[in-house]
This record gives structure tokens, sequence and C-alpha cells, in this order.
């Protein structure tokens, strides 16, 4: 199988050995692909070989394929009512509180039956594919049962085996303690330990650990507890630290060299520097905190500045963050984190690709990486961030394949 990509008028890619935030920049070129794998970027005036299939680029720029590291696409009903209650001047701690919130989308992902709740992913997983999104990291965590977390992780795995979109799934057990753990949150922490952990790790079913690490719901201890635990069946830890109260997930992030810690709207100087220095990657999720109706975003300028590599993602669930358009998250960095387009680019492709240990395969745009790429019908990068709120994919390419082609 060989595809051309001809006459593209601007390509843009960040590459390994160049430093964050700086792009490979080439005009008027033809991308060559064969078996999947980039074989050779050719000048406009060279002859590049024949094809199987071949589409014409002119206008039109070229990036790598999206890559969200953060999302938790497994759920079974939406919360658009919890939206309207916070239109109404509710806070989302107090929904939660109230009952609603993430045990709300536990109660009904326990009701549905697994293939409901596949059918629906499926069309979630399409969406993606047509923001220009190739792979995501996928957290169970509506489950909250050693059956409902099994049931999610297991979706995701037999997902992807049958679709394009590829999908790293992360275990989330800890995500919330469940109504009927409510009294006995320790019994919940030994039900993960004991029980979950060691079938899901049994059965290959997750790459990587995540906690909830937030007041009222896992301290700081427990998340260390968990997250440690995991590692020894092999599960790396992410962590949610730090979003709506400075809690010290961060410090404690990089205290156990976690791979990421994520939405860090509250971290601390001390955790941004600690961060820093154990090389834990800050997932920041600002399609959050503008979807919770929040003023105070994560302060990305002080950790790039204090040497952070940055990653961007969507945080896609139905209560928080209920988008998968990476493009728009793309503008809300632009505008509240402060970030230039360069930087945001690293932040959805390469440096998401390091968030997940798979950047030697996927995130940039070179000779003998896999083609996950990414057409966009924009003159120039400036240009994707300010036309907004609208899809500019012409054709998402996931491993030398068109996988959607926008008509
Ligand atoms: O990342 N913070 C915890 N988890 C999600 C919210 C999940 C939900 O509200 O259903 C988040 O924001
Ligand atoms: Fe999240």
């Amino acid at each position: 199988m060989s595809l051309l990509i001809r006459n593209i008028s601007n390509l843009y890619t960040p590459a390994a050995g160049l430093p964050y935030g700086q792009l490979k920049t080439m005009h008027r070129v033809h991308v060559f692909v064969q078996d999947g794998i980039i074989q050779q970027i050719f000048s406009g005036d060279e002859q590049p070989p024949q094809a199987e299939t071949v589409f014409d680029a002119t206008g039109k720029t070229l990036v790598p394929g999206f890559i969200d590291a953060h999302t938790h696409p497994v759920f079974w009903k939406t919360r658009e009512d919890e939206f309207i209650m916070r239109v109404q001047g509710k806070s989302y701690e107090e929904i939660a509180l109230a009952g609603g919130g993430i045990r709300s989308s536990v109660r009904r992902f326990r009701e549905a039956k697994k293939e409901e709740i596949k059918t629906l992913t499926r069309t979630r997983i399409k969406t993606f594919l047509e923001f220009g999104v190739t792979t995501i990291e996928a957290k169970s965590g509506y489950g909250l049962s050693t059956e409902d977390e099994v049931k999610a992780l297991e979706i995701i795995n037999e997902l992807n085996d049958e679709q394009p979109l590829e999908m790293i799934p992360t275990f989330l057990g800890a995500h919330e303690i469940p109504d009927e753990f409510q009294q006995d949150r320790r019994g919940y922490i030994d039900l993960i330990k004991n029980q979950m952990l060691p079938l899901i790790a049994e059965r290959n079913l997750a790459r990587y650990c995540d906690v909830f690490c937030e007041k009222g719901v896992f301290t700081v201890d427990e998340s260390r507890e968990i997250l440690l635990e995991a590692r020894r069946y092999g599960l790396d830890a992410r962590i949610h630290a730090d979003e709506l109260s400075p809690f010290g997930g961060a410090e404690m992030a990089a205290e156990i060299k976690a791979r990421t810690a994520d939405h860090l709207v509250q971290i601390s100087d001390r955790g941004i520097e600690d961060m820093a220095l154990a090389g834990v990657i800050p997932v920041l999720l600002p399609g959050t905190t503008f979807f919770l109706g929040k003023d105070g975003y994560a302060p990305a300028r002080k950790m790039l500045a204090a040497g952070c590599e940055v990653a961007l993602s969507t945080d896609f669930n139905p209560g928080s963050s209920a988008t998968q358009n990476l493009q728009l998250i793309w503008t809300i960095a632009a505008l509240k984190l402060k970030m230039l387009p360069e930087e945001i680019l690293w932040a959805v492709t390469l440096t998401a690709a390091r968030s997940l240990n798979m950047d030697s395969r996927l995130g940039s745009i070179e000779e003998g990486k896999q083609a996950d790429l990414l057409l966009l019908d924009i003159p120039n990068l400036n240009y994707l961030a300010y036309h907004y709120g609208i899809n500019h994919t012409v054709i998402t390419v996931k491993e030398g394949k068109i996988v959607f082609r926008n008509e």
C-alpha cells in the first residue's frame, strides 16, 4: 500500500533533536508513504514515485496527526443537565457533592450493556478522526467495580483492534469513591489494589494507571499508594492533580516520577520546579477550565520557563469537558495559556507522544516514522487558532491510510 500527498503548500512538524517550540517548516513538497511508513519527503521540483493513492494538497498544510493524551471516552449517558446547573451558578464541586458528577455517570454506566456503550464509543471515535486525531489515551473510570472497570477497558481494547484510531488504555479505578464505599474508602482502595489491578494486569488491559487526586476525592497519600502499587504490575503513572485546589499532587507526581501530571490549574511554584527537575510532563486541559466557566487557567508560561515540555489535550468526558475538538483547544490554549502556534503543535503531537512513551514511532513527520498525518485547509499555522470553532481537516491519515476525508 502506497500513498502520495502531492504539492503540499506548507509542512510543519516538530522533530527529534529540535528544541520544544521549534518546528521544521517546508513549502511545496511531496510526501511519499509506503506500508504505513513515511519513506521520503521530496521537494516540489523532484519527481516522486507512483503511488496507489494520490492526493493533491495544493494550498493546504500538512502536520502530524494529533495525539490526545487525556480522554475519558467510554461513558454512557451525557450530562447536559449539569451544564445548565453550572450556567445557573452551581459549581462542579457542588454538583458532585449532591450526587451528580462522576458518581451519576457511574450509576448509569453500570446499568448499560457493554455492547450499547461500545456502539456509542464507536461514534465518538469517528469524531476524533474527523478532527484530525490519530491517537488517544483512553481512560476507564465510570465503572468503579471490578466487573465494570474491566467492561470499560475491554471496550477500549476491542475497539482498538477493529478501527483505525489508536487508543492507549489507562485504568482509572481511582476516579471517585463509588456510592457503596462512601463509608469505607479504605475498602475501596483495597479493592483496587487487591482485585482490580492484579486482574487488569494479568489480562493486559491497560498501559497506565491514573488517580483523581483532589480534595474530596483521593488524598495525596492514597494516590501515591495506588500509583506505586500499579507500577509493581507494570502500569506507569498518570495523575489528575491540583485541578481545583493546590493539593500537592504535582509534588508527589515528581517524587514518584509519574509519566504525566494533568490539569495543574492550581499548581504551586514548588510543584512546577519539582516536575521540571523530575521530567514529569504536564498535560494541560484548558478546555476543562473553559467549560467549567472558571477564570484561572494553568500557568503554562511558568511551566515552560521552568523547562517543562507541555502537552495539551481535550479531557473529553461527559462532565467537565464535552469536546473532542483539539483545534478548539488550540484556540483556548493560545488565548488563555498564552502559548504560541509552534508550541501548541508540539503539545498536541510529539510531546503528547512522549507523554505516552510512543515518540519513537509517532508525533512527527520524519522519514522512517509512522505515517499519521493531518492535512488542514489553512494557509499558515497562525490561521488555525484564528478561524476558530470550525473543523479545518481535509484528510486524516492513520498508518498510511486515509481514514477521514472532508467532502
Ligand atoms: O478530568 N477530574 C476528573 N475527571 C474528569 C471529569 C469527569 C467527569 O466529570 O465525569 C476530568 O475533569
Ligand atoms: Fe480527566
